[in-house]
């Protein structure tokens, strides 16, 4: 396969020596095309001697041969990584000033691009305009990962790893990626064939401009005295991921925050809530008017019935001292059914639920899931994987998306909580094209 590999001017350009080694290694026939920028990182002789092919530098160089047109043309595949705030906002607005750009310009093969900025950057309303964009063009943008930046600073912004870059390449070379369909400006009344809207073209491909969601996250606590409750292992992490990823990709957000210690992601309301009946509240209180809510959080199915308003004691009097107290439970509310019986007929909200699930002797993973999508009657189960010392507070994940009505499974991982929710996302974003904009305008 013959592959453009577009470097821009960021620090992680050290990175795509190591993506360049990986797709030349899968005897792929890579031409190296960085920016003047990215050559101040990395020199032309790390890019001509990994790629063994020469550099194209700029649109002045060989002229007779046209590389400005011909490189796009030719190619098989476009990746550009990293790419930076800069390089998204020349390619989103066509612009031809370098070499890359023409080639951006130029090819008619898939192209898909590495984000790697700092944090503010990214979330910085010009650069999600500007990523949203691109998608609405079908150019694939991947979601950056979340860790160490340049700087000691920490957050979403860095080059994901080459690994996964040549993976998600390959995905989308082998047809596998819903970006990749879609020129909205084909239509002079901006609808796709069969009518479709761009805002809901956008939706296919994971765009949520102009979307409102209401993503749950953490664990709940079922107080028991004033000092102790019933709790479970949720770090937050997968819906802090997920309410991150929305608001990046232009969604208005509401994370209903159970306990997690996390910071707020950047551009979203953040709800704080303790128990299953407060998470409920809040959720309920967000709902109206949502296009969509993902109930990402750990709901304890009980709570003590009754709550002591001092602490409990070990010993209550002579005698006593060998006792201990007996817990009486009660059940708490199942919010996630709650929220699809409300709904009714109604195709709004669209409503997501997780399932953290073992295999055991009655079934695997996805027999349990597959019962679990049935009886909560969501329109997407994210099937989590527990156990084997994975998911609860880890980085990487592996999830099964499940949909009703078809035994269609899509595994996505291991992977970062912020690929997981970048899918899940995805998978959303085609469900909401088929339905209409509730959110929008709010
Ligand atoms: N959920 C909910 N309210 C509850 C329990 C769970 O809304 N009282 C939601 C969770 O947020 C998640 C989904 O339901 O989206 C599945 O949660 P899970 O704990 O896996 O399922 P349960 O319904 O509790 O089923 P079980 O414990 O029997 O597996």
């Amino acid at each position: 396969m013959r592959v453009v590999l577009g470097v821009s001017g960021g620090i992680a350009a050290y990175k795509a020596a190591l993506l360049l080694r990986l797709l030349t290694e899968a005897g792929h026939e890579v031409t190296v095309v960085p920016t003047a920028a990215a050559l101040r990182f990395v020199g032309e002789p790390t890019w001509a001697a990994l790629s063994g092919r020469p550099v194209a530098t700029d649109v002045w160089t060989s002229v007779h041969d046209v590389p400005h047109v011909r490189l796009g043309q030719e190619a098989d595949l476009v990746v550009v990584a990293p790419a930076t705030a800069d390089l998204l906002a020349r390619a989103a607005h066509g612009q031809a000033d370098d070499l890359l750009t023409n080639t951006l310009l130029t090819a008619r093969c898939p192209v898909l691009m590495a984000p790697a900025m700092h944090t503010e950057m990214w979330s910085h309303p010009a650069t999600r305009a500007n990523v949203a964009l691109l998608r609405e063009r079908g150019v694939s943008v991947l979601e950056p990962a979340s860790g160490r930046l340049t700087g000691a600073d920490t957050g979403p912004g860095r080059l994901p790893e080459p690994e996964e870059i040549l993976d998600a390449a390959l995905s989308l070379v082998a047809g596998e990626d819903r970006s990749s369909a879609v020129d909205t400006a084909a239509r002079p009344d901006g609808l796709e064939d069969g009518g479709v809207s761009p805002a809901e073209a956008a939706a296919a491909q994971g765009s949520l401009l102009g979307r409102h969601v209401v993503v749950s996250a953490g664990g709940t606590r079922e107080p028991l005295d004033p000092v102790r409750f019933l709790g479970n292992r949720s770090s937050g992490k997968q819906g802090y991921a997920l309410a991150e990823v929305a608001a990046a990709r232009g969604a208005r957000v509401t994370l209903v925050s159970a306990n997690a210690a996390l910071p707020a992601p950047p551009g979203v309301d953040v709800v704080g809530v303790e128990t299953a009946l407060e998470l409920q509240e809040a959720v309920r209180a967000a709902v109206p008017g949502a296009d969509v809510v993902v109930m990402a959080a750990a709901v304890a199915d009980f709570r003590p019935r009754d709550y002591q308003g001092s602490k409990i004691k070990k010993t209550h009097g002579p005698g006593q001292e060998a006792s201990a107290p007996t817990i009486e439970l009660v059940r708490n509310p199942d919010i996630l059914a709650g929220l699809v019986a409300e709904r009714g007929d109604d195709p709004a909200p669209l409503i997501v639920g997780f399932a953290a699930e073992t295999g055991d002797d009655t079934g695997d993973v996805l027999t349990h899931a597959r019962a679990k999508l049935e009886r909560k009657g969501c329109d997407l189960l994210v099937a989590n994987e527990v156990g084997r010392d994975v998911t609860f507070g880890k980085d990487d994940t592996l999830v099964h998306l499940l949909r009703p009505g078809t035994d269609e499974t899509r595994t996505v991982g291991p992977a970062t909580k912020v690929a997981v929710a970048g899918a899940v996302w995805d998978e959303v974003g085609q469900l909401l094209s088929a339905r209409p904009h509730v959110g929008a305008g709010r």
